[in-house]
Parts: structure tokens; sequence; C-alpha cells
């Protein structure tokens, strides 16, 4: 676990809980292998979206050997077998739909996965942690960190659709580097009165802001809205109020009870929680208590950076008691840039999710061109809610105005 830096002497840095200066949330070097020993899990894994297109990944699974999980050591090789395990899952669980899930994960696959699980102190479900943070690798180790030169390690169903919306994520997450690097500039400065650093940081956070909005605007380019809503989704959909799993899954050989867990989403990003941490977002009880669950849906050391954030004195009375004009607007530029940030998002949910889904209604009953087909196939469970499980739009709108209550007065 990272050592918290709320003591006013301890310089707060972000290699204490394991941030990279290059890469911020981005898992360094990905493996893109696991020791020979775990090649059952690996071929299964590798080959996810076609075992799920021929419906032969349940049978697989089950036929799959018991793997003990102890010649796992290093946490790049743990984390490649919670993404290989959590895609197997995602899949044996949404192989048939919404209408045949299973209710049960055979002990082959949840024994080893809940171990790993417990090691990373992740939940034993695909996370973003997973799926975009320690999903990627370099075609060329030498070139640029980039759409062109960036692939996968694991898919999951959606072709070059899934592909582009793991990698935009990832290309969000980079674009926020700059802004992760100038935190530490703006909690040691408030600590120590020096305006001027935290205002210059804070102008960087807010152009930093803006490059994750621009690299967002991606998603239109990668992503089909009808192969996200009507193939992809379901995917990453959890168990937890779920009306089509109500009951959770059970762990086979972990436990009998079932156990509930939220599909993944970018909502475990850390990035958000920590601006709004920096800036005095205060969110409202029930968005508030949605996403401080998402926080259980991260690397340990990456929540606990958010906390220590929250922890810290309070920036923005720093910037009303400093009285400086630069700080203020740079401070408010911030802020503005952030709500662009959460409205931008907000257009993209309504046309990869509203759109979609009021479409999707209305071709159900009705004779269906192969889009259309794809679309209406799409799990109902999900019209209204979010692969997180929120009640999507009115929860996204809170947020968003919480945030527009965070400028100074
Ligand atoms: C097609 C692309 C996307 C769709 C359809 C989408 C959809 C959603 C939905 C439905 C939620 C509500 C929470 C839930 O139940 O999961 C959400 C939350 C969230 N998403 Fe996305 N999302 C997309 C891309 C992204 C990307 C690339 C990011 C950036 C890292 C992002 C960041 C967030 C954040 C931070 C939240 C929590 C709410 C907030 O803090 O404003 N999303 N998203």
């Amino acid at each position: 676990m990272a050592a918290a830096s709320t003591d006013s002497k301890t310089t707060f840095s972000l290699d204490s809980y394991h941030v990279s200066e290059e890469l911020g949330f981005i898992l360094p070097e990905p493996l893109e292998e696991l020791p020979p020993y775990y090649q059952p899990w690996m071929d299964i894994a590798l080959q996810v979206p076609e075992l799920v297109h021929s419906q032969e990944l349940r049978s697989l699974i089950n036929k799959m050997p018991l793997l003990s999980s102890q010649f796992l050591q290093k946490h790049q090789e743990l984390r490649l077998a919670h993404l290989a395990l959590s895609v197997m899952t995602m899949g044996y669980v949404w192989q048939e739909g919404e209408n045949d899930t299973v209710e049960m994960l055979p002990h082959t696959l949840a024994v080893p996965y809940w171990e790993v699980s417990q090691r990373l102190g992740l939940p034993p479900i695909l996370t973003h942690a997973d799926a975009v943070l320690a999903n990627w690798k370099k075609k060329d180790p030498e070139g640029p960190f980039d759409m062109e030169n960036l692939e996968l390690l694991v898919n999951l169903p959606g072709g070059d659709c899934a592909r582009g919306f793991f990698m935009v994520t990832l290309l969000v997450e980079l674009a926020a580097v700059p802004a992760l690097r100038r935190i530490p500039i703006v909690i040691n400065g408030v600590r120590c009165g020096d305006t001027d650093s935290v205002a210059k940081a804070l102008e960087d956070i807010s152009q930093s802001i803006q490059d994750m909005t621009e690299a967002l605007k991606l998603m239109h380019a990668y992503v089909e809205p009808s192969v996200f809503y009507g193939i992809m989704r379901i995917y990453l959909s959890g168990w937890k109020d779920n009306s089509c799993m109500p009951k959770g899954l059970v762990y086979e050989g972990v436990q009998t009870e079932p156990m509930e867990y939220s599909g993944g989403s970018a909502a475990q990003s850390s990035l958000l929680h920590c601006f709004d941490e920096l800036l005095g977002v205060r969110h409202e009880k029930k968005s508030g208590a949605f996403l401080t669950r998402m926080r259980d849906y991260m690397p340990p050391a990456h929540k606990q950076m958010i906390q220590d954030i929250s922890l810290q004195p309070s920036l923005r009375i720093f910037v009303q008691q400093q009285a400086s004009e630069r700080l203020s607007q740079a401070f408010q530029q911030c802020v503005t840039r952030l709500l662009a940030l959460r409205s931008y998002h907000i257009n993209i949910v309504s046309r990869f999710i509203t759109v979609p889904a009021a479409r999707a209604r209305q071709l159900r009953n009705q004779s269906q061109d192969s889009e259309g087909e794809m679309i209406s196939r799409a799990p109902t469970a999900l019209e209204e809610r979010g692969t997180g499980g929120s009640g999507i739009m009115t929860f996204l709108k809170t947020v968003r105005d919480q945030t527009r209550d965070t400028f100074l007065t």
C-alpha cells in the first residue's frame, strides 16, 4: 500500500502511489505473456471474441484445468492474469446474451480469479484498470504512444470498434498525464503558500483537461454507436443492479452465496476523482455514493492517492484567501474545462447509448435491416443503465451540475 502523504512535512509525490511521470495511471510495460504453466488460460483468453461467436467459450472453460495462482509473482504478471481471467469471465457470463446467463462461475476459473483479485486488491470482474490501463502494447516498441502504434493485448467482441473504444479511453488517460504531474506542485505550493507556482500548475492542468476532451472526441472516429450498443456493451456489464442477473453470481469454490459486482466503466478511472478532490467538487449523496463505490474498482494505490488528495488543505479556500487575479482565473479555468469535459461526455453517452436505445425500442417489433437487427438484440436491462449500473443521464447531469457549483463566486 502506498505511503499516505497527508503529513505537511512529507512532500506529496506521484511515485508513492505507483503513478508514473510518463504514463500516469496507465500500467507501464504490461506483459504480453504469462509463464508457460498458464498457457491454458491464455489460449482461451486470446480467443474470447471467436469462441463467443462460435458459442464454444463456456464449454472450453468448463473443461479447463484448475491452475494454482502461486507461480504468479510480479505485479505485471498478476495484472495480465487478472485481465485474462476477466475477459474469460465476461465472455462466459454473457456468451448467450441477457436471456441465458449463468448463476455460477466454474471453480477452475473462479478460484484462481478470486486469488489473483485478492492479491491485487481488485474485484473479480473486468475493470477499467484491466481493459484499458493494463491492456496495451506498442507495435513498434520505439514508436510513439498513438492510435496507429498501439494494439490491445486481449480483445472482447466488437472487432475494430472494441479496439477503438479501449484505445481512445487509453489516449484520454494519456492526455491527463501532464495534469497528474502538476497535482503534487499544487498541493506542495498550497502548503507553503507559493501562489505563482500553484497558478502556473493550474494553468497546465486546465490545458491537460482540454486535451482529454479532444482525445475523447476520437470516439466518434473509431467506434460505431450500433456496434458499441448492440454488441460490445453487454460484455462490460456486471452482476449488480442488473435485472437480468438479479441474484448476482456464485464464484464456485470461493463462497456458496452469490456475489454482486458492477460492470466496467470509466467511472472507475482515477482521473476525474483526483481532479474533483483537488478542486473541491462536492457530489450529491446518491451520485457521490456511486462514485465512491467505483473507487473500490481501482488499484488500491490509486484509490489511496485520491483519498490523500481529499485530506489536503483546501485549494479552493487557498485561492479565495490569496486574492490573486492570475490564481483565481487559473482555478476558474480548471473548473470550466472540467465542466466542458463532463458536458462532452454526456454528449457521447447520448450518441452511444440514449439514441441507439430509443432506436432499439422502435425496431424491436419491426422488420429489421442488419444494423437494426444488431441494435435490437442489445440487452434491454441496460437501456436506462450504465454498465456500472447507474441510472445514466440523471446521474451524469447531477455530477456535471455539482461541478458547476465549484466555481468561485
Ligand atoms: C462510448 C464511450 C463512452 C460511453 C458510452 C460512456 C458511458 C458512461 C456511462 C453510462 C456512465 C455512467 C456510469 C456507469 O454506470 O457506468 C459513465 C460514467 C463516466 N465516464 Fe464514461 N463513457 C464513455 C467513455 C468515457 C471515457 C473515454 C472516459 C474518460 C476516461 C469516461 C469517463 C467517465 C467518468 C469519469 C464517469 C463518471 C461520471 C463523472 O465523473 O462525470 N467515459 N460513462
